[in-house]
């Protein structure tokens, strides 16, 4: 299938299934900002969700944090962002779209959109923050941001957290939270947008350490993808050399994906060093500093940080769930996600809607509600086209109510992927259910 073709099937699939729509289509959308609807909102909360439990609740030498958008102005001239946070921007001399000086395709000089030759003049510096004012004065004095990245809101937290927790170097803090970047060329659906959300984790570390912590997370990071079912072949690391590094990075890897457009990061782990705490240290007068227990060692700690984008890895999940194939002679399309993945975990039918069907399947569906197994109840339509619909929303286990439901209180539970059915006694659904989902 071709890449866009792909990324077009994806797109609608996306809107018809209630997982994507574009926001505030009412009107015409808004560049480059999407919202998730009824199943999004669940797949996201998912990724989320697992995210946490492996860097937060799993481990011991990891704090949460849930920081303010909003910061103090200075943070950002600390950070370097204020300053350095742009991307070279130029201008058709015709049409007067603007696009990222770097791109491939603007940089031999012609106009993508116009056609026009040696459209650009001087690329200029442009600042990818978006700029508010705090209060009723709208005046320089008023300047606030709306973060580019969640970092910052660990660094300029890392002596509350350290003390009131009392973790000891190495440990970690970990957030996820919204992030904004006014980019001059979003695209690629929810690949690069203006508004998203970053899962990122900032590892404190002694100087000297950090290379051997920098290939731990290196490998719990790329651990934690596969384990989310991506196809492993379609995962990589990235070097960064010396041309692609951040301001604040030392050493970089991405880890990418071959998406339908390309080979592309949607996550990155950077060792920051004591960049940021040291400069902030110098902006806020504040100590950073860490003192070893027991009067050893005082340093400024290193950082490594793994910065998962959320929307990015939603974007993974469903462009590598996504397949076309064809079952007794009928083409359908599969979401197969993981089913921790899967917004729907189960769909309930009535084979029909007579003999007393509908009110078995409802009450199995409230039961599966009740037992927080997120569930479905259908009855309209073909058992055909209740099977499509499911497939396509990615739900892993349709369950039939029949006509031997009423003789022996079993139903049928057909896998989405194997398509095998099973028969199961209706009070063990719940924890058949449950058996596979794990904990
Ligand atoms: N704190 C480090 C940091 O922000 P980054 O490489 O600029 O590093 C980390 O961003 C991740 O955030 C990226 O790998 C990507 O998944 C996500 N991200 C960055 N810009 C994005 C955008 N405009 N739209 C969607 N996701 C984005």
């Amino acid at each position: 299938m071709a890449s866009n073709d792909l990324m077009d099937k994806l797109v609608s699939l996306c809107k018809r299934r209630g997982y994507i729509f574009q926001s505030s289509e009412i009107y015409g959308g808004t560049g480059s900002v999407w919202d998730y609807g009824p199943l999004g909102v669940e797949l996201k909360r998912n990724v989320k969700a697992l995210w946490w439990k492996a860097m937060v609740h799993m481990r011991d030498d990891v704090e949460g944090l849930d920081a303010a958008i909003l910061m103090h102005p200075r943070t950002w001239e600390a950070s370097g962002h204020v300053e350095g946070f742009t991307d070279p921007l130029v201008e058709c001399s015709n049409c007067h779209r603007r696009f990222r000086a770097d791109l491939p395709e603007v940089e031999g000089g012609q106009c993508p959109t116009c056609g026009t030759r040696d459209a650009f003049g001087e690329a200029r510096q442009f600042n990818l923050m978006f700029k508010t004012f705090m209060g009723p004065a709208e005046d320089s004095a008023s300047v606030v941001y709306l973060r580019p990245e969640t970092a910052q809101g660990i660094f300029v937290n890392f002596q509350n957290v350290q003390t009131t927790s009392r973790q000891k170097v190495p440990f970690g803090i970990a957030q996820i939270g919204k992030a904004f970047r006014n980019e001059i060329t979003p695209g690629n659906f929810i690949f690069r947008t203006r508004e998203f959300e970053q899962a990122e984790m900032q590892f404190f570390v002694k100087p000297g350490t950090d290379d051997e912590w920098f290939e731990h997370w290196k490998a719990e990071r790329m651990a934690f993808h596969v384990s989310l079912g991506i196809d492993s072949d379609k995962l990589r690391f990235h070097a960064h050399g010396d041309d692609e590094l951040a301001h604040y990075a030392k050493r970089a890897f991405d880890i990418e994906y071959e998406f339908p457009f390309g080979w592309k990061e949607f996550e990155g782990i950077h060792n920051r060093t004591d960049f940021d705490l040291s400069r902030h240290e110098e902006y806020s007068g504040k100590r950073m500093e860490y003192i070893e227990p027991g009067g050893g060692d005082r340093f400024i700690p290193y950082v490594v940080e793994t910065s998962m984008g959320v929307d990015r890895t939603m974007l993974v999940v469903l462009a590598d769930a996504y397949r076309e194939e064809e079952v007794e002679g009928e083409e359908r399309v599969v979401l197969g996600l993981h089913p921790k993945l899967a917004p729907v975990k189960a769909a309930v039918f009535p084979l029909v809607k007579k003999d007393g069907l509908p009110e078995i399947a409802t009450e199995l569906n409230q039961a599966l509600r009740k037992a927080a197994i997120p569930s479905f109840y259908d009855a309209a339509g073909s058992i055909g086209r209740r099977y499509r619909r499911q497939d396509e929303a990615g739900t892993p286990w349709c369950i039939t109510v029949d006509g031997e439901t009423t003789e022996n209180q079993t139903v049928t539970i057909r896998d989405r992927d194997t398509l095998q059915q099973e028969r199961v006694a209706l009070d063990q659904v719940v924890g058949w259910l449950q058996e596979r989902l794990g904990g």
